[in-house]
C-alpha cells in the first residue's frame, strides 16, 4: 500500500503503540484486499458494544485502548445490554450492568458519540451522500450504500475502532465503484400475495450471500428499505442492493447476463412458516431495526385504534433511539397509556433476556434470526406483523 510520510509515522509507532496496532489492523486488512491507499472517512459506527456480544477480553481490551487513544472522527455506537440512560425499563442484573458500564465510560472516554443505535442515519450524525464510512452495524450498512448513496464495507470490531483512531480506511471493497455493481438480478412477482420486506430479505439473504442484489417489481418506502436491507444482510452477508427505480444507483447499473432469480408470495409464505412458533410469548418487542419516526407513529395509531391495554403477563417492547423517541412524544404516550414500554439505548437481541423472557414475540427477521439462535439467545420465536401481534397480544 501506498502511505503518506504522516501514515508511516503512525506505522512505526510515533504515536504510540495503541495507534501502531490500530495502523497495522488497515494495512493489514488494505494489503490481503488489495488496496493502493488509506481513505479519510466521514464517521465511524461501532457495533457489539452490549456485554452479551463483547463479553470479558472485549471489555478488557477495550479499557486497556481507551487508557491511550481517542476517536478522531464522529464515532456513533450501537445499543447496549441496557437502556443505559433510559428510565431503568430494561431489567437486568447489577453484575451485567457494572460490566455494561464498563464498556461504556471506556467508550465515552475515547469520544463516542452516545446514539445507543443501530440506525445512526435517523439520528443528527446521518452521513450525506457520497461520503466514506467504517460502519460496523450490517444493517445500517447496507442502507447508507443503498439508500444514502454514501461507501461504507462491513466492518468487523477491531477494523472499525482502528477506523475511528486513525481517521482512515483501506480503500477497497464498497468504496470503489467496482465493488458497487449488481450481481445478481432479482424478479420479484407481487401479484399471488401482498409482499413482506422483512420476510424477502431473510428468504434471498440465505441464497445471496455476500452478493449484491438488483430488484424488479417491488417499490418499497424508506422504512421497507430498512425492513429488507436489515434481513438481507442478516441471513446473508449483503452489503448493498439495488431497487429499480428506488435506489440512487439503481439507474446506473448493466443487468443483462446476470444470474436470475424470481420470488413470488406463496414461496415466501412457506419460507415464513420457519421463522416462529405457536406459543405464548412474554415478550412482543418491535424495532429491530431501531424504529423511524414514522414507524412508531403507525404503531401507536394501531394501539390507540385497538383501544385496549396490554394483556397481564405480556410485554410490549418498542425499541427505537433518543432522538426518534423525543421527537415523537405523543406517540409515545399513546403507547405508555397502553402499558407498552418505549426502549431507548438498546434492544430485544443485545440485552439479555432469555430467562426473563424465553418465548418472545417479534415482527422482524432479523431479531427472529438472532433471538432463536441458540448460542446468541436461544428463545423461542413467534413471528408475525405489527398490526397481527397488536391484534393477538394487545
Ligand atoms: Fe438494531 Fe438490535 Fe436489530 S442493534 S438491527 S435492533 S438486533
Amino acid at each position: 500500500m501506498e502511505l503518506t510520510r504522516e501514515e508511516e509515522a503512525l506505522l512505526k509507532g510515533e504515536k504510540g503503540p495503541r495507534v501502531q496496532e490500530c495502523m497495522r489492523i488497515l494495512v493489514t486488512l488494505g494489503e490481503m484486499s488489495g488496496a493502493r491507499r488509506l481513505l479519510p472517512i466521514y464517521s465511524v459506527q461501532l457495533s457489539g458494544i452490549s456485554y452479551k456480544t463483547m463479553g470479558v477480553a472485549g471489555t478488557e481490551f477495550l479499557e486497556e485502548m481507551a487508557e491511550e487513544v481517542r476517536f478522531h472522527v464522529p464515532t456513533t455506537i450501537n445499543p447496549a445490554g441496557y437502556d443505559v440512560g433510559g428510565p431503568g425499563l430494561v431489567h437486568t442484573n447489577t453484575d451485567f450492568r457494572a460490566k455494561q458500564d464498563r464498556i461504556v465510560k471506556a467508550l465515552m472516554s475515547m469520544g463516542a458519540i452516545p446514539t445507543f443505535t443501530c440506525t445512526p442515519y435517523t439520528t443528527d450524525f446521518a452521513p450525506p451522500s457520497g461520503a466514506h464510512l467504517a460502519w460496523a452495524e450490517s444493517s445500517a450498512v447496507i442502507y447508507a450504500n443503498s439508500v444514502l448513496g454514501a461507501y461504507s464495507n462491513r466492518e468487523g470490531a477491531p477494523s472499525a475502532l482502528a477506523s475511528a483512531v486513525i481517521g482512515k480506511t483501506p480503500d477497497h471493497g464498497l468504496h470503489r465503484p467496482e465493488g458497487r455493481k449488481a450481481q445478481v438480478l432479482v424478479d420479484v412477482d407481487v401479484s399471488k400475495g401482498p409482499m413482506r420486506y422483512t420476510v424477502l430479505g431473510a428468504y434471498l439473504g440465505k441464497i445471496l450471500g455476500q452478493r449484491i442484489p438488483y430488484f424488479r417489481g417491488i417499490r418499497p418506502d424508506l422504512d421497507g428499505l430498512k425492513e429488507l436491507g436489515s434481513s438481507l444482510s442478516a441471513w446473508g452477508a449483503v452489503p448493498m442492493m439495488h431497487v429499480e427505480g428506488v435506489t440512487p444507483e439503481a439507474s446506473a447499473q448493466d443487468v443483462r447476463g446476470l444470474e436470475r432469480i424470481s420470488v413470488d408470495a406463496p414461496a415466501l409464505g412457506e419460507f415464513q412458516r420457519c421463522l416462529g412458533c405457536d406459543e405464548d410469548p412474554q415478550l412482543v418487542a418491535i424495532g429491530c431495526p431501531h424504529c423511524t419516526k414514522g414507524e412508531l407513529i403507525q404503531i401507536a395509531q394501531s394501539v390507540k385504534r385497538k383501544g385496549r391495554k396490554l394483556k397481564p403477563g405480556t410485554e410490549l417492547w418498542v425499541c427505537s433511539n433518543r432522538k426518534v423517541i423525543e421527537e415523537t412524544a405523543a406517540a409515545v404516550e399513546v403507547l405508555r397509556q397502553a402499558g407498552a414500554k418505549v426502549i431507548q439505548d438498546t434492544c430485544m437481541v443485545v440485552a439479555p433476556l432469555s430467562e426473563q423472557f424465553p418465548v418472545a414475540a417479534v415482527n422482524s427477521a432479523k431479531a427472529s434470526f438472532y433471538m432463536n439462535k441458540k448460542a446468541f439467545s436461544g428463545q423461542k420465536i413467534v413471528f408475525d406483523t405489527t398490526d397481527n401481534l397488536i391484534d393477538r397480544y394487545l
